[in-house]
């Protein structure tokens, strides 16, 4: 019987040591260290025959002229189903850079329940032309079966396996020779060469390089499905990050219905780029013009609501912030934001305080940004102010003005990043007036029906909507 060699390793880098730290030397966090069991002596009892002949006959990359190797231009395919219908698809190729590139490795995080699995069988179930190995370690063919036919469709292109032994999958994946790879997740499959159990930092790394290894050879893009932890990172040691060349964060409230699937790494895009879907009985849809869902028409005039041109990546949004100002009931007043870090609201209500002289000290404020986004452009700064000077006077800001500046501690009115996206964005959803900062210049024509009004501190704001 082969040695046990164990090793400890930092569950946070994935840094292995033979011994047990309380620092780990690479990445110097503390109290990371985990036992493992690791066996590198490959064992090869409970592979598959075919499995052995691939493991024997496994070639590596032979050195080639650069001129001569093939550009991504071409080796792109594209996941979007072409059909032009409003569903899952068009948009992920647009987060993707234009598509997934052959034999490049992509990692889809994202909370559970979030709907990691839905979006990845959309897929292949919306591609009737792509030829996909959908492997699951965590349902079996049945269950996914039957989310499938929630999904409405089913066709011989696309190929479900539930299995979690890592070379048996690869084994089936030389047969089938699909164009798209999917592992839902890699937390669930393992690696026999590895003793410690599924999801453990050895496992994840080593799956991880094998399957790096199976797209590299045959050019086949790979989707891998990952957990994420409490604190929100992905699951496994950070090297797992490192070696995908592209990372996507699905992300949202389970309460709310709509997603974002955010770009955090791309080898071969840009990282600006997200896509908003709702989840449906029926599946995911695209949401193609997100602004529409976040601020509702409201028909009465409510004070404490102004709406904030903001960006996110490089895609603009119009948010709704809402404010409540109301008297202290304790001594001490009570600040909490929603969706919005409470250190930058309670900067705010100091500007207000020593610049314009409003006495908010002596009250509660409560700030939420609706339909539970969270925000940290800048840019919202102006629409905060507004909705908290709206409550406090209790005067209501007329429904079509949208804001979009950054506020300084002096009380000046700042100037933000690509003004003239967020101008084009208010005009489309038909605004009326956008306050901007006198020191933002916006390029282009003026659009029709929108007024632009430069303000350069927030004396100057109240003035021009109270
Ligand atoms: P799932 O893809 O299983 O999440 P993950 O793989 O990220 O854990 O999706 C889970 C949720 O999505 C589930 O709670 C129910 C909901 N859902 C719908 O609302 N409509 C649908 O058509 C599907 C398939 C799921
Ligand atoms: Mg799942």
């Amino acid at each position: 019987m082969a040695k046990i060699k164990k090793a400890w390793f930092c569950s946070s880098c994935g840094n292995e040591s033979p011994k047990w730290m309380g620092k780990c030397p690479a990445c110097g966090e503390w109290n990371t260290m985990v036992e493992e069991i690791v066996s590198k002596a490959p064992d090869s009892s409970s592979l598959t025959s075919r499995a052995q002949s691939f493991l024997q006959g496994g070639g590596g990359a032979k050195p080639q002229p650069l001129p001569q190797i093939e550009s991504g231009r071409e080796s792109r395919i594209l996941v979007g189903g072409g059909n032009g219908t409003c569903r899952e698809g068009n948009e992920l190729d647009r987060v993707l850079g234009g598509g997934m590139v052959k034999g490049s490795l992509v990692l889809i995080g994202g909370e559970p329940g979030i709907g990691k699995s839905t979006l990845s069988l959309q897929i292949p179930l919306m591609n009737e032309g792509l030829r996909t190995l959908y492997v699951s370690g965590e349902e079996s063919a049945r269950q996914i079966k039957m989310r499938a036919e929630r999904l409405g469709g089913a066709h011989d292109n696309c190929l479900v396996l539930s299995e979690t032994l890592l070379e048996n999958i690869l084994t089936e994946a030389r047969t089938a020779a699909p164009q798209l790879l999917i592992i839902d997740s890699i937390q669930t499959i393992y690696s026999h060469n590895i003793e410690s159990s599924a999801g453990s930092v050895s496992q994840v790394r080593e799956c991880a390089a094998a399957l790096l290894r199976y797209a590299k050879e045959t050019g086949t893009p790979v989707i891998l499905i990952g957990h994420i932890t409490k604190d929100g990172t992905i699951a496994g040691p950070k090297v797992l990050e490192h070696i995908v060349d592209v990372v996507l964060q699905f992300e949202g409230d389970s309460r709310h219905a709509y997603r974002i699937l955010r770009s955090i790494k791309n080898r071969f895009g840009s990282t600006a780029e997200l896509a908003v879907y709702q989840m449906c009985s029926d599946g995911l849809r695209e949401i193609l013009n997100p602004s529409e869902m976040f601020i509702p028409m409201h028909g009465e005039n409510l004070s404490g609501i102004a709406v904030a041109a903001m960006l996110d990546g490089s895609r603009p949004f119009l948010i709704e912030v809402q404010a409540l100002v109301s008297s202290a009931a304790y001594g001490t007043p009570q600040r909490s934001a929603t969706g919005f870090d409470v250190r930058r609201m309670n900067m705010l209500l100091a500007v207000l305080e020593k610049r314009v002289g409003f006495r908010l000290s002596q009250k509660d404020v409560f700030l939420n940004i609706a339909g539970g986004l969270k925000v940290a452009d800048p840019a919202c700064d102006m629409a905060i102010v507004a909705a908290i000077l709206s409550s406090n006077f209790d005067e209501s800001i007329p429904a079509g003005y949208a804001f979009a500046g950054e506020i300084g501690l002096s009380g000046e009115i700042r100037p933000v990043s690509q003004i003239e996206k967020r101008i084009a964005e208010a005009a489309k959803l038909g605004m009326e007036k956008i306050f901007i900062s006198a020191f933002n210049k916006p390029q282009g024509k003026p659009h029709k029906g929108l007024q632009v009004m430069p303000v350069s501190t927030v004396a100057d704001l109240v003035k021009n909507i109270f």
